[in-house]
């Protein structure tokens, strides 16, 4: 297969080039050149991040909001100049709409605690799928706990594919929150998240969307997919890690409980009461990750340069081509085998713990994750403990899927 992919309009995508762009994929390990199949627990960083990330703390570095020299302001227009780009990239209307945070997880604990916690009681229920990260489920059960409402759960079928009709089933007015993933780390099915979204508007359900695997694959719209709030990571999309993103609605925003206090958030503070800041600000207490947000701005302007429609097209190819490949290795099984998928290749080698194979390939210079990948019920749902799983990113290749495939036959003739 051709290792250029082209959509009409898109730049053309050379993956060659892309890769000149990362400086870790010329190391080796073990001797042997990289082969990085771990983009879904950490994507690698161009040099542009690395870079903004230096330049920012070499010329720049003050706190930001709260000065009025010279490098404070410059820090502050930096770090709300990310912010301005990062909500254009996932067409937020109002900048403000965009909160930083750690990550997704941090975003989905603070709808948890900052929405959903005041507004519902026993009898309530939330909803979440199989399929989703120990992130989209532990803070839900953590408030069912504080709350006294209820866990339900939307199962998906053997091939990874969510069951549409038991969501409809389960939809009703108790319900008060649905949160699902958009792309499962541990299986790869992309979800029909804006059909979930329309459903659920029906009755008024707001919807929360693990966005996490999705940035890197897919432009992404939040008004076109019509969810409430839209969860994201930055090291998952070639950014730095311990930033990422929650957008969700003035109204909303406005309408929530601050989440952590503290600096920043506050506009006027005294010991009888504060009054607190507009959104973003009110849910960003205490001093953030800044450089972490000048670096994923600038993961999101080398995304951009690319074009997401051309990213999206080459890994569609190449997951294509990888899936094809692994295969034809004798006794390897796909664990996750729904008709529409992004990023993720997870599967079992018969006779052979996954562990096991992680630690044997390492030594052909090929990094995988192995094991139940921060989703242990999804894992569960298929009878196993764990699974290997290739990950993909924009600077793989096919013919790194073959490097990849001949190691697991030689792990397979090692346990012959
Ligand atoms: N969520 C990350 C993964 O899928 C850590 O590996």
């Amino acid at each position: 297969m051709s290792l250029a992919a082209h959509d009409a309009g898109a730049p053309a995508f050379d993956v060659a080039r892309v890769r000149e762009d990362f400086p870790i994929l010329h190391r080796e390990v073990h001797g042997k050149p990289l082969v990085y199949f771990d983009t879904a627990a950490s994507a690698q960083r161009p040099l542009a991040v690395i870079e903004a990330v230096s330049d920012f703390y070499r010329h720049h570095n003050a706190n930001i909001h709260r000065g009025v020299h010279t490098l404070s302001q410059e820090a502050t227009d930096a770090y709300e100049g990310a912010r301005d780009r990062i909500a254009a990239f996932i067409n937020a209307p109002s900048r403000d709409e965009l909160v930083f945070t750690r990550g997704t997880t941090e975003s989905i604990n603070l709808v948890a605690q900052a929405y959903l916690r005041p507004r519902v009681g026993p009898g309530d229920q939330v909803l979440v799928s199989q399929m989703e990260h120990h992130s989209n489920i532990v803070p839900w059960q953590m408030l069912c706990r504080q709350t006294g409402a209820e866990l339900k759960v939307i199962p998906f079928d053997d091939d990874g594919v969510l069951d549409m009709a038991a969501f409809r089933a389960l939809l009703s007015e108790r319900v008060k929150l649905v949160g699902i993933v958009m792309v499962s780390n541990a299986l790869g099915t992309v979800n029909p998240v804006a059909e979930i979204c329309r459903e659920a508007a029906a009755l008024d359900i707001p919807v929360l969307v693990d966005g996490a695997q999705a940035m890197p694959h897919q432009a992404v719209d939040v008004q076109a997919l019509g969810c409430s709030f839209f969860c994201f990571s930055g090291h998952k999309m070639y950014g730095p890690t311990g930033i990422g993103g929650l957008w969700a609605p003035l109204s909303l925003l406005e309408a929530m409980e601050p989440y952590q206090g503290g600096g920043e958030m506050i506009r006027r503070v005294s010991f009888e009461t504060t009054e607190f800041n507009d959104p973003p600000g009110k849910f960003e207490a205490g001093t953030p990750n800044i450089a972490g947000a000048v670096g994923l701005g600038a993961a999101v302007d080398y995304l951009q340069g690319l074009g997401m429609d051309a990213i999206g097209a080459y890994e569609a190819g190449l997951l294509a081509a990888g899936t094809e490949r692994l295969l034809q290795v004798e006794g390897l099984r796909i664990v996750g085998t729904a008709p529409h998928k992004a990023g993720v290749i997870s599967f079992t080698l018969e006779g052979i713990h996954p562990h096991d194979i992680g630690t044997i390939i390492d030594h052909h210079g090929v990094a995988i994750r192995t094991g139940h990948h921060c989703a242990m019920p999804a894992i569960a749902r298929f009878g196993l403990p764990a699974t290997a799983r290739a990950s993909l990113g924009l600077y793989n290749t096919v013919e790194e899927f073959g490097v990849l495939a001949d190691a697991l036959e030689q792990t397979r003739a090692m346990f012959a």
